[in-house]
């Protein structure tokens, strides 16, 4: 997704700005650009590529002298990615950098042209807006912004600079995040916090409809109808070194070695005296007690741990769970009563169409409970209730951190769920509690353990096009995310299938030597886990089996056999999901793929 920074201090403009957007790399990018005052007038350097490529351009042209000024990635929207289409986008008196996307803009533009504007470079939405500033502007700038942000429809945040205006920067943001950072005598804004944490910890968050004015190392907060507003200053409680490699390759590999303290320190403030307690986040037995059915929502891997999540909720508190994909449950008119419970999984809090899911469900009466990483996010400050998981800000694009959280927290609530409606004793809520509380010490060994095989393993796979992960129940359910983290940073295509499935249609795909991985964790399900892995060994396939140590797998159903920790079956997912996530990193290193930014990904997609 795009990213925005912007900087007003004493420090060379254009060194802060490239250093707060290489922070802001892992969100996805195609170009990059920055605008800077320099001499009383706005120099601008952009291009297609990457940052190191916009460096050398400025090496080679000269690059921006300045203390004020904006800067960008870009995310390719409306118009390929080129030099002409990257930002900052000007108009003659304006220069602005955009993230998300108007949707109004072809009207905009209509507008504009009818009103003898023609000067149009490039195909974006963002050139419309500095055009439409550009012709509203009458030397008042907030006058002009709020004028312009009256016309434009859509989710997005700006960074804007005047011409007239030097060593001033403009900021708003309409849904797409954007916080103001605030630091001895100079100020930034950014999309996140990681870009600026090296230069200061404290920021604001600005809402939606905000316009911050960026001046003499401070800043000043007006609304959408031009109130002054105070606002109040938040402190990021992780440090610049939680947001760096620490001696990793990749964030991918650091964040899959953090999940033992992630989950640590995101169970341990929820439970009390051996029980689960999330009253700190508005959950009461009583409030758990009331709900009749759950919808679980979200988008991608968070969606995955909301799939493992239903299994366990409807096991132990008989509790209906459906879990829908944000974007399609949005438009299936879904059957919401007051007496249920939706909960959006999100690891950003930033998801359009997650964030879209909470406004649906507003006025239907029924709760909201937001499960996300991102402290302050829009989904966690719009839900009704919130769990925040503390994984640490997750750099990488492949989600692995976060996921282990979301299953943690999944866990805990479908324990106090099934305890609050007399499901499940007070004994056995003590014994799920205590296992959970174990997981910690049990991933970090599990990292260990199967490290080196998934490393080899990984090497059978590079030269496929083409690959299966099956599993039945649990296993299925987390199969799919195994799939996903494969696919998504490895590039080979992978499908996920419920292995009882397989025979109506699938199994017609397998061919010779075509890897099929099989989670089989699920002792109850492992003897027909193990008839269809027979069924696709038969057929040429090449099988890999995640299974416990002490599952009687028949060696002649497997080539290779990947062993994980035994515990307690409902709670294999936290351990097998391990291999998977090694599998697909080492599997994309071998290819020498970019780990932490596949090709065509965002971290954060806040576009629908
Ligand atoms: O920030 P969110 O958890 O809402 O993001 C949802 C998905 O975009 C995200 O999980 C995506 O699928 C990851 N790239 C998966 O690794």
């Amino acid at each position: 997704m795009c990213g925005i920074v912007g900087y007003v201090g004493p420090r060379d403009c254009t060194d802060v700005l490239v250093s707060a957007l290489k922070k802001l790399e892992y969100r996805g990018y195609d170009s990059a650009g920055i605008a800077v005052f320099e001499d009383g007038k706005i120099a601008v350097a952009k291009t297609k590529g990457r940052l190191v490529d916009l460096e050398a351009k400025m090496q080679k042209q000269g690059k921006p002298q300045g203390h004020a000024g904006i800067g960008h990635t870009r995310w390719a929207t409306h118009g390929e990615p080129s030099d002409v289409n990257s930002h900052p986008h000007s108009g003659r008196r304006v220069t602005i950098v955009h993230n998300g996307i108007i949707e109004n803009y072809k009207q905009l533009k209509q507008f504009l042209i009818d009103n003898e504007r023609t000067e149009f470079l490039s195909d974006t939405d963002t050139e419309v807006v500095a055009q439409l500033l550009d012709f509203y502007y009458d030397g008042n700038p907030i006058r002009c912004i709020r004028r312009v942000l009256h016309e434009l429809r859509g989710s997005f945040a700006l960074g804007i600079v005047f011409a007239d205006r030097p060593e001033t920067v403009y900021a708003v943001r309409c849904e797409s995040p954007l916080i103001v950072a605030q630091g001895q005598g100079e100020v930034f804004i950014a999309s996140d916090v990681p870009a600026v944490i090296k230069y200061t910890k404290d920021y604001y968050l600005l809402e939606h409809g905000e316009i911050a004015v960026l001046k003499n190392g401070g800043v000043t907060f007006c609304s959408l109808h031009g109130r002054m507003l105070e606002k109040e200053l938040l402190t990021a409680d992780w440090d610049e070194d939680s947001a760096e490699k620490g001696g990793y390759p990749h964030y991918m590999l650091k964040e899959i070695h953090e999940q033992p303290t992630a989950v640590k320190t995101t169970i341990t403030p929820r439970i009390e005296n051996g029980l689960p307690n999330l009253s700190e986040c508005g959950i009461t037995p009583e409030t758990l007690r009331a709900f009749q059915n759950i919808f679980i929502v979200a988008c991608g891997t968070a969606m995955h741990a909301g799939m493992v999540g239903k299994y366990v909720i409807e096991k132990l508190a008989r509790v209906s769970v459906t879990v829908d994909i944000a974007s399609e449950f949005r438009y299936r008119n879904p059957l919401i009563g007051t007496d249920d419970l939706v909960i959006i999984i999100s690891q950003s809090g930033e998801t359009a169409d997650s964030k879209a899911v909470l406004n649906l469900v507003k006025g239907t009466g029924a709760k909201t409970l937001a499960i996300v990483n991102v402290k302050g996010s829009s989904i966690a400050r719009e839900a009704d209730m919130v769990i925040y998981t503390h994984a640490g800000p997750e750099i990488a694009v492949a989600s692995t951190k976060a996921y282990m959280v979301q299953l943690s927290v999944m866990y805990l609530l479908a324990f106090e769920m099934a305890f609050a409606k007399g499901k499940i004793d007070e004994d056995t809520c003590r014994r799920l509690t205590a296992q959970i509380v174990s997981m910690p010490q049990v991933i970090e060994k599990t990292i260990g353990a199967v490290v080196d095989m998934c490393q080899y393993v990984s090497t059978k796979l590079i030269s496929t096009d083409s690959l299966l992960y099956i599993g039945r129940g649990l296993d299925y359910a987390l199969s799919m995310e195994g799939s996903l983290k494969l696919k998504e940073i490895s590039y080979i295509h992978s499908e996920s299938y419920a292995a009882g499935e397989l025979k109506h249609g699938t199994i017609s795909l397998i061919t010779e030597g075509m890897p099929v991985i099989a989670v089989a964790t699920q002792n109850s399900l492992l003897e027909k886990t193990v008839s269809n892995i027979k069924e696709v060994k038969a057929r040429g396939a090449m099988t890999i089996v995640i299974c416990d140590e002490e599952a009687d797998i028949d060696s002649e159903a497997t080539d290779y056999l990947i062993r994980i920790p035994k515990i307690s079956e409902m709670l294999m997912p936290m351990v097998a999901t391990v291999p998977m996530q090694l599998l697909a990193y080492y599997t994309s290193v071998n290819k020498g793929n970019d780990v932490d930014k596949p090709r065509n990904l965002a971290k954060s997609v806040t576009v629908e």
